[in-house]
């Protein structure tokens, strides 16, 4: 399923406009690290008191892994999700995906690489309460497609999104609004919306944190079975031993760095 289409060269740290506009270009893939972060810090400022959170991050994943990262609750696992997102930038650190650097890109070189490249699911979901379970999951592709293309190629896109709803166990609940759901339901609907642009890779916060055991381990099957069958590149976050194990790598964040592996 993923894009095996190659992220785009940058300039400068920004996408060349026609890149930006029609989210393809050539290159050029020199490398098997898929994502990589240097020395990434970052701090939160609370009136005059400054945080640090992570102090210095090193890390590398592998195109075709599925790395998990541990560590205690409030140890920095989400913030750095979110930086290799793009959904934040570090204080200082650089980030990289196929080589390109990525943390210093102007928003619409971000918006490309989230819309196109990028599945992300959230410790807490974060459907959009108004929009049915099948809405949700399309939601990306109407942001990435706007009005028009969305409106020609709607009736494929429903198609798409009805099987992948189905894949994740979903197909009784696609008229369903999140607060007509289980929190299992959600984290599915959350797992299809993050898969219905075919990313080459998955970021999951405690994609299993707010389940019961069996729930968990049915969406885990779900997470391996990507990342096994269509290649997904997964970066998990989790604060579970016995989930993060079942990933092929494990790395624990404590006081702010990387402990083991990296
Ligand atoms: N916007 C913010 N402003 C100030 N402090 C913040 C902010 N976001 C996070 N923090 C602090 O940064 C630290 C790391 O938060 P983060 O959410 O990354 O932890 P986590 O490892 O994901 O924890 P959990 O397992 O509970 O989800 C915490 O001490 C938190 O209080
Ligand atoms: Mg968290």
């Amino acid at each position: 399923m993923a894009s095996t289409e190659p992220f785009s060269p940058i300039a400068n740290g920004r996408l060349p406009a026609s890149a930006v506009a029609s989210g393809t270009a050539q290159v050029v893939e020199t490398t098997d690290v898929h994502l990589a972060a240097v020395n990434l810090r970052k701090s939160y400022r609370k009136g005059h008191l400054e945080i640090p959170v992570l102090r210095g991050v090193d890390l590398e994943v592998r195109r075709g892994e599925f790395l998990s990262i541990i560590g205690q609750s409030g140890s920095g696992k989400s913030t750095l999700l979110h930086l290799l997102a793009t959904l934040d930038a570090p204080d200082t650190g650089e980030i990289y995906f196929q080589g390109n650097r990525i943390d210093n890109l102007e928003p619409a070189g971000r918006d490309v690489l989230r819309n196109r490249y990028f599945g992300m699911i959230f410790q807490f979901y974060h459907l959009l309460p108004e929009l049915t379970t099948l809405e949700n999951v399309l939601s990306p592709l109407m942001i990435g497609h706007g009005v028009w293309s969305y409106l020609r190629n709607r009736r494929e896109m429903i198609r798409q999104a009805t099987a992948l709803i189905e894949s994740v166990g979903l197909s009784h609940r696609l008229n369903h609004k999140p607060r007509e759901l289980s929190g299992g339901e959600m984290q599915r609907a959350a797992i299809a919306r993050a898969l219905i642009a075919n990313p080459v890779m998955l970021l999951a916060d405690e994609p299993t944190g707010n389940l019961d055991g069996t729930t968990g381990e049915e969406i885990m099957q779900v997470l391996r079975s990507l990342n096994r069958d269509q290649n997904v590149t997964i970066v998990m976050v989790t604060h579970d031993d016995a989930i993060a194990g079942q990933a092929d790598r494990v790395i624990k964040l404590r006081e702010g760095r990387v402990e083991l592996g990296g």
